[in-house]
């Protein structure tokens, strides 16, 4: 039985730290939101408030006394601090969101280790950094782990609750009845790098930059692609510009330097520059095959002859991935679905998906793919696909995949 988490210290109010105040508020649990001065955590406040009536808004429509009473209770459950050491002193739960620094990170950790009650389970927001490497710096292992949010907070429903090897039965617990008490749907994922969605994001956003790179297709070209050849709402290139071109090159440079020989971690030289120079054919040429397309009453994009044109060159690659996740116990087959269906917004999760696409077809690809291009390992067929359809397990035309269909 886990304890109930009600005090809630959040370190650092930017855009994640002051959302999972919020939330945490909103909630029903006593929230200190600590940063280094008073200015920051004044304009924190500030955003919180105006964020609190929005939700407020759409919670109680003309009901203006829950509205009224939703807002003040928040509000009045939320302190702030500049002294992160005196705000953790009767924390059930420090969630630290404060800059993506490792050597930063582990200092504040250290510190508020020796200010804390040995009951506090301490979690780090980073979405790049390993859990094990900041939690090294205390000496409550077995109390700490990882708490995943998603941007804006209190709009993504979605929280990675992430174990270290050390982490207990009894914290990881908690850290999940406190997730969905947030009113999260909680993902479990051991300690690796992005943990579930940023491991299958960050590659696939960065291999549609590598098409750009290479000339291969152009940036809306890509985006149309995957809109409409795959179902997602966002195309990859406008995701990166979302997510920020200067994060996934943070994230994908800290990873290729902690994991040199793994290729999907590949910095990209265009990238490096933070130039996206869109590669069009003439205008003469797109107009035609837009004519084209309007006639067959399609929607027309051009690619250069490479594997997998755009949309399979990086779905494909996703589908492996989410299966080698699998494989390596990273996270149960459900956690990874759900990780992208609330993560990301997809309609489907990457596993589910290869059962719809066919693991055979899979399996088809990836062999021709490793033939023409050997040794890239992001077309390598992962064991457990290949086991699959060795078993007959072809997914959910077979009746059984990775799920077992009844129908
Ligand atoms: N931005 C995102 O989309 C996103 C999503 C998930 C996780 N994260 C992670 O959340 C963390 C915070 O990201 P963010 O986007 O909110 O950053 P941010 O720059 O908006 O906010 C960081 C805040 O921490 C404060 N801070 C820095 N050092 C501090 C210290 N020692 N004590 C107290 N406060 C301190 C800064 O003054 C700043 O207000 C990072 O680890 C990041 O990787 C970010």
């Amino acid at each position: 039985m886990s304890a109930a988490i009600k005090n809630v210290t959040v370190i650092g109010s930017g855009l994640m730290g002051a959302g999972i105040a919020q939330v945490a508020a909103q909630t029903g649990h006593i929230v200190t939101m600590v940063d280094i001065d008073e200015m920051a955590v004044n304009k924190a406040e500030k955003r919180i408030g105006d964020s609190i009536k929005r939700v407020a808004k759409k919670k109680f429509g003309d009901d203006g006394d829950g509205a009224a009473e939703f807002i003040s209770g928040s509000i009045s459950r939320l302190g702030t601090s500049t002294d992160a050491v005196a705000a953790v002193g009767s924390a059930d739960l420090v969630v630290e969101a404060i800059v993506e620094n490792l050597n930063v990170k582990k200092k504040l950790f250290a510190e508020l280790d020796k200010a804390a009650p040995s009951h506090t389970i301490f979690a780090s927001n980073t979405s790049s950094l390993s859990i094990t490497a900041i939690a090294d710096a205390t000496t409550r292992k077995d109390r700490f782990g990882g708490l995943h949010f998603f941007n804006p907070v209190p709009v993504m429903k979605l929280l990675e609750v992430v174990r270290i090897p050390e982490t207990s039965q009894e914290t990881y617990e908690s850290m999940c009845d406190w997730g969905k008490a947030m009113g999260k749907v909680t993902v479990e994922c051991k300690d690796t790098p992005g943990f579930i969605v940023n491991r299958l994001l960050i590659p696939y956003t960065l291999e549609a930059i590598r098409l750009l790179e290479r000339g291969d297709a152009s940036a809306r070209d890509i985006d149309t692609a995957m809109k409409l050849g795959a179902g997602y709402p966002m195309g990859p290139i406008e995701l990166s510009d979302y997510v920020g071109l200067d994060t996934s090159k943070f994230i994908i440079d800290g990873w290729h330097k902690s994991f040199p020989d793994v290729e999907l971690f590949k910095p990209s030289p265009m990238l490096e520059k933070l130039v996206v120079k869109i590669a069009e054919t003439t205008e003469e040429t797109l107009a035609t095959m837009n004519d084209w397309g309007k006639a067959m009453g399609k929607k027309v994009v051009l690619c250069k002859d490479s594997p997998g044109f755009i949309t399979n060159r990086l779905f494909v690659p996703y589908l492996l991935s989410s299966i080698r996740l699998l494989e390596r116990g990273i996270a149960t087959k459900e956690d990874i679905d759900k990780a992208c269906k609330y993560g990301l917004g997809h309609v489907m999760g990457p596993i589910e998906l290869s059962d719809f696409v066919g693991l055979d077809t899979l399996v088809n690809v990836s062999e021709a793919w490793m033939k023409d291009y050997p040794g890239v390992q992001e077309f390598e067929l992962p064991p457990l696909l290949k086991k699959a359809v060795d078993e007959g397990k072809f997914g959910r035309k077979s009746g059984e995949g990775f799920y077992k269909y009844s129908e």
